[in-house]
């Protein structure tokens, strides 16, 4: 079978080592096989050829590899002496999501898309905390792309805790990434606008699953998991949902699980309009309108995985004093908290670290990030 090709367009090719990933021209003929040090025949052939390609198989893995330690940290580290923070390498990723949503028909689409889904995989498995405090501290600026990152981070984590197999991780995180991208604009315009929807932009958004899958075609994607997700994203178990109005046997489990992860991140995302919702709050809205038969077990990795009071979390503790969830514990309810607040000042450069617990150290409440007049640079808490 051939393989699907991908235009390389973030890698010089170096002649002088052997090949990370074969090499084809346009039209599927190999020019060089993977592991292959180039002669000086190959090397001219190779720098003369305009538009080289490799197979999108190859090219998944050789980022897979590349990203598999702290992504970015040597790169980091040659630069500048700052910590390497996870929450920082994700905000990195949002501006170049974003030039893939306002020009999606630029030949480096699909190279991209590789190489970032590879690199969230990265950061979620090398420090999943800050991952999902990223949902929580984000400050919505760049709505559309933050967002597909927030969704992407959460359906990498509950997939790879419900142990689904890597293809099936790499098609859905590639579909977080992409379910809205026909929509980019809109959404950065309705985050900030309290009036009700207009007869276009509600036009806009029924179609938005089928025009993000004609868009994912022209970039190249042919992974029909992916696309699949992608138009299935806002099908809904009782047969009301856009654009099809499917079945509950006809929407597969990876396009609920999508669903779910961006009806979750979009309530806890606040507008220009309404406050956010508050994350325990958010976790108790998962159960509404699932069928329970179907679905409780991916609502169960989501709950898992989040806690009550996942990563980011403001809470306040039975003692008064105000901190920040910063890891997640054995239970949902008995996360790692770093004490910002004491009673009169802010102590985010040195916080102490207490676990909290059903006894001493309980939590007693969720403090919105608006009721802390004292702010601090919470996102420098998850420096490794
Ligand atoms: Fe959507």
């Amino acid at each position: 079978m051939k393989p699907q090709l991908v235009r390389i367009t973030r890698n010089p090719i170096d002649t002088d080592k052997p090949l990370e990933y074969p090499l084809y021209r346009e039209n599927g003929v190999l020019l060089a096989n993977k592991g292959a040090v180039l002669n000086e025949a190959q090397s001219t052939i190779i720098r003369e050829t305009e538009e080289i390609f490799t197979s999108l198989g190859d090219l998944s893995a050789y980022y897979e590899a590349k990203e598999s330690k702290l992504p970015g940290k040597a790169a980091n580290d040659e630069s500048n002496n700052s910590s390497y923070n996870p929450i920082r390498q994700l905000d990195v990723l949002e501006k170049e999501l974003l030039r893939i949503y306002y020009s999606p028909s630029r030949a480096s689409s699909l190279e991209d898309l590789i190489w970032m889904r590879a690199r969230i995989r990265s950061i979620c498995k090398h420090a999943p905390d800050a991952a999902l405090a990223k949902i929580f501290l984000d400050n919505k600026r760049l709505y559309s792309v933050q967002h597909a990152i927030h969704v992407a981070v959460l359906v990498e984590l509950t997939t790879s805790f419900l142990n689904w197999s890597n293809e099936q991780i790499e098609s859905l995180v590639g579909a977080s990434l992409t379910m809205n991208i026909s929509m980019g604009i809109l959404q950065d315009r309705l985050q900030k606008q309290s009036k009700p929807l207009n007869e276009q932009q509600k036009n806009l958004i029924s179609a938005h699953p089928t025009k993000s899958v004609e868009i994912l075609k022209k970039i190249g994607i042919k992974d029909s998991a992916w696309m699949e997700s992608v138009l299935k994203h806002h099908e809904t178990p009782d047969g009301l949902g856009y654009p099809s109005q499917l079945k509950l046997e006809n929407i597969p489990i990876s396009a609920t699980l999508l669903r779910m992860a961006d009806v979750y991140c979009a309530k806890i995302s606040g507008r220009s309009y309404r406050n956010p919702m508050l994350p325990h709050i958010a976790a108790k809205d998962l159960f509404v309108g699932i069928d329970k038969e179907v679905h409780s077990e991916i609502v169960s990795a989501f709950l898992k995985i989040l806690g009550l009071f996942p990563p980011g979390t403001l809470v306040r503790m039975s003692n008064k004093e105000i901190g920040i969830v910063f890891k997640r514990g054995e239970k949902i309810n008995t996360p790692i908290v770093k004490i910002l607040l004491g009673k009169n000042s802010l102590k985010a450069h040195s916080p102490k670290i207490v676990k909290a617990d059903d006894d001493k150290n309980k939590i007693i409440d969720i403090v919105s990030h608006k009721q802390l007049s004292q702010k601090g640079n919470f996102i420098d808490l998850w420096n490794l």
